[in-house]
């Protein structure tokens, strides 16, 4: 037999090049555990349907299981003269138990075992990327209590905005993530399904039960049509928009942990151990795994464009241009399943400096929309009493004075209606306690939903 599996076809050796322009093996290594498990699976499945005897069918198992012991020793030698890792353990296995190695490949093609290994590989993938945004939800449940009471200034277009429990800020981002989390369990129902059995693409030649391969492989269920088994690769772009949404989301977070943590804003504090200094300028402690999150969520999202430009326009069923597919997967998910964990220990390390943010509460004109919302309820309508709230504003930013600082008289030039109650409309604590309604950033409002967001996670079987 010739040294290539194809061999029989062909007259003339591989050109050198080629073979080093078309391995895979130096990436796709990492599914080596799963080419294995698929392969015991898919030799059982062999003997059912009367192709392999009993006998061959233990010694190809054996075979694997030594193949196995040896990759997770790291014994196993991988060589880019056989293409990818499903041909080295081919090989392999030829190696160590003979010609009844080549009965495994009986019905079945490399282009269904990629898939089927692929699948395999992420399974395990987005678990620990689920368990790492639990923990990640857990550590911002908990910065919400720890810090539960602290008023800030809310912005909107970086400008302050209204007064806002720095809890309920933050659970925002509880809430994005969990949305990820269901992402992710939703796309493991589409990717719990097995390609194993659709061969090239026609089907295997053998009746092999793929219902009962399935399961044993911890599938749900095999794959319906064998065609768009191993021609589809919306399970890898659907995962990589997931990877995107989550490390946009980080970004942000991110990036109000870089700002915050700026002279200008000096909010937050970060643990020493989270940040570097410079190698120039003595005085610098910088907030380095921050930007490093938001710098590689480019990578989540230009993998995914990757990805989408490499099945635009490709033909059904297999095609080589595939084997392309896994490079920006790995990466993408090695640099989200990392960052979620980075992200995790800023958030455990953040302090507040709550003295810092409470002076801006003051400052500013927060509690502006408190004024037009109190003259409202003494029957002014909402355009006219924001026009005249307005108005205050800025004969108070005139006069240097903060809104509690106008005088009775002063707040009643501009609208007769107003009375002593204002200056209790003026204290950030009543802005809040305001806003108890399912949702808003009351006090009790947003114990609730760190109640609920509890509830949630105990619930959570992972
Ligand atoms: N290494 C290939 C890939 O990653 C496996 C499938 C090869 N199939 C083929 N017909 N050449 O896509």
């Amino acid at each position: 037999m010739s040294e290539k599996p194809w061999g029989g076809r062909f007259s003339e050796e591989t050109s050198k090049f080629l073979e080093e322009f078309s391995e895979s093996v130096s990436f796709d290594k990492v599914l080596a555990p799963y080419e294995i498990k698929a392969s015991i699976e898919y030799a059982k499945a062999l003997k059912k349907a009367g192709v392999l005897s009993e006998n061959e069918c233990e010694i190809i198992i054996n075979g694997l299981k030594d193949l196995e012991k040896e990759i997770s020793e790291g014994k196993f030698v991988f060589k880019t003269e056989y293409e990818d890792v499903h041909m080295n353990i081919e090989r392999a296995l030829f190696e160590k138990i003979g010609d009844v190695a080549y009965k495994l490949h009986t019905g079945r093609s490399r282009n269904e075992q990629v898939v089927t290994d692929l699948r395999l590989y992420l399974i395990d993938k987005v678990s620990k990327l689920k368990k790492g945004l639990k923990n990640l939800l857990l550590a911002t449940i908990e910065k919400a209590e720890e810090y539960f009471g602290i008023i800030m200034p809310g912005f909107t277009h970086l400008q302050h905005a209204q007064p806002v429990l720095f809890s309920h800020w933050l659970m925002a981002y509880f809430f994005m993530f969990k949305n990820h989390f269901h992402r992710l369990e939703d796309y493991e129902k589409r990717l719990k399904e097995c390609p194993l059995g659709s061969s090239a693409f026609a089907g295997c030649g053998f009746p092999i039960d793929r219902h009962e391969l399935a399961k044993a492989l911890g599938f749900e269920k095999p794959i319906a049509n064998s065609v768009f088994a191993v021609s589809t690769r919306d399970f890898l772009l659907e995962l990589l928009f997931v990877l995107s949404l989550i490390m946009l989301d980080l970004s942000r977070w991110c990036e109000e942990v870089v700002v915050w943590s700026s002279q200008e804003f000096s909010f937050v504090e970060l643990p020493d151990s989270l940040c570097t200094g410079s190698s120039i300028m003595p005085q610098k402690k910088n907030p380095d795994p921050a930007e490093l999150i938001r710098g590689k969520s480019s990578v989540a999202v230009g993998n995914l464009n990757r990805l989408m430009l490499l099945v635009k326009a490709l033909p059904l069923s297999y095609n080589r241009d595939l084997q392309e597919d896994k490079p920006p997967v790995f990466e993408a998910l090695k640099d989200t399943i990392n960052s979620v964990k980075m992200m995790v220990l800023l958030v455990q390390g953040i302090k507040l400096k709550t003295e810092n943010i409470e002076k801006w509460i003051s400052a500013g004109y927060l509690l502006a929309t408190e004024v037009a919302d109190y003259l409202v309820l003494k029957g002014i309508p909402f355009r006219k009493a924001h026009h005249i709230t307005g108005e205050i504003v800025l004969y108070a930013e005139k006069n240097r004075k903060r809104l509690e600082e106008l005088t009775i008289e002063e707040f009643k030039s501009f609208a007769k209606e107003i009375e002593e109650d204002i200056y209790e409309w003026l204290k950030p604590e009543h802005a809040i306690s305001r806003r108890e309604l399912f949702g808003g950033t009351g006090f009790n409002s947003v114990k609730k939903q760190i109640n609920t967001a509890k509830e949630f996670i105990n619930g959570l079987e992972l």
